[in-house]
């Protein structure tokens, strides 16, 4: 059985999808946007998930994050199938497990930076003495604690997008899901970002799953799961690049050229199971 596959001999899975597939309706027609995918995620485990535009991606980690359903399938997230649920019970396991940086940010342009996350600390049952302490706290991850009083229209877009993480990160979910979270930042903002990640999973035990053009960032990935055309496949993970040191020194030290920089990726390593 390849890796990825549910095995349900292995201990459960943070997140399980068999056989999950959607179409959408397209007009008078209908869009398969994916096709009957399998896959299983450990907690501790960051996923990297690769793939042309419009193969699938957004839609798969939507349905992974109970955002959509899926037309045929199950979801199993921290024990719990969440395809068949409700819309309130759905939202009730969303709120409780997943932790969403959403591929356009979604940030409300009426509220701070710090007021963002905290709308999120509330909706995930933070008391309102707490909030604004936890908020910052949350904004200092990302390294925005100084914008935690300006306006998303005042923000860069890789700020923008650093609030956008903070936000998911809003009451500790189990599993941080991220649509291009990356997109917008330069390539040392990105690492440092990818490092943050990549640290919730491996020493906070979370499953992390990020959508990425980025074939530079697939070093920080356990697994790269490669989208096309609405099927899923498993690539080798290329080894991960242990950055020596704090996060901002090796960033530094990457940019002077201390640390080597992993090969980058070409698609052709990316089809198929080896
Ligand atoms: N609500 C919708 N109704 C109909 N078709 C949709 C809908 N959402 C997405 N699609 C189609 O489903 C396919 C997969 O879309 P999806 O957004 O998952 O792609 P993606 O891999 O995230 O692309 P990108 O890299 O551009 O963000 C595309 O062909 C898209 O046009
Ligand atoms: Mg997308």
């Amino acid at each position: 059985m390849p890796d990825g596959i549910l095995d349900l001999r292995m201990a459960a899975p943070a997140i399980a999808l068999r056989g999950v597939g959607k179409v959408y309706s397209a007009g008078r027609g209908s869009l398969v946007a994916l096709a009957h995918v399998d896959l299983a995620l450990r907690a501790g485990e960051l996923a990297a998930v690769i793939g042309p535009s419009g193969s699938g991606k957004t839609t798969l980690l939507s349905i992974i994050g109970g955002i959509l359903t899926p037309t045929s399938g199950e979801v199993w997230i921290a024990g719990q199938e969440i395809a068949r649920l409700g819309e309130a019970e759905r939202s009730r396991a969303r709120l409780a497990h997943i932790g969403f940086v959403f591929q356009g940010y979604n940030l409300f342009p009426s509220l701070t930076a710090r007021q963002n996350v905290e709308i999120a600390l509330d909706l995930k049952g933070v008391k309102r003495r707490h909030r604004a302490a936890a908020a910052l706290e949350l904004l200092e991850q990302v390294a925005l604690r100084e914008k935690a009083d300006t306006y998303p229209a005042d923000l860069s877009g890789g700020q923008k997008q650093r609030v956008a993480i903070a936000r998911a990160l809003a009451g500790t979910p189990s599993i941080i899901l991220a649509d291009e979270p990356t997109a917008a930042l330069d390539s040392v903002t990105g690492r440092r970002i990818m490092g943050l990640f990549r640290d919730l999973a491996r020493q906070q035990r979370r499953a992390v799953v990020i959508v990425t053009h980025d074939s530079r960032l697939l070093d920080f990935a356990d697994r790269v799961i490669a989208v096309d055309d609405g099927r899923v496949s498993e690539a080798a993970a290329p080894r991960a690049v242990e950055l020596a040191g704090s996060e901002p020194a090796a960033a530094a030290a990457l940019t002077a050229g201390l640390i080597r920089r992993p090969r980058s990726f070409e698609h052709s390593d990316l089809v198929g199971t080896p």
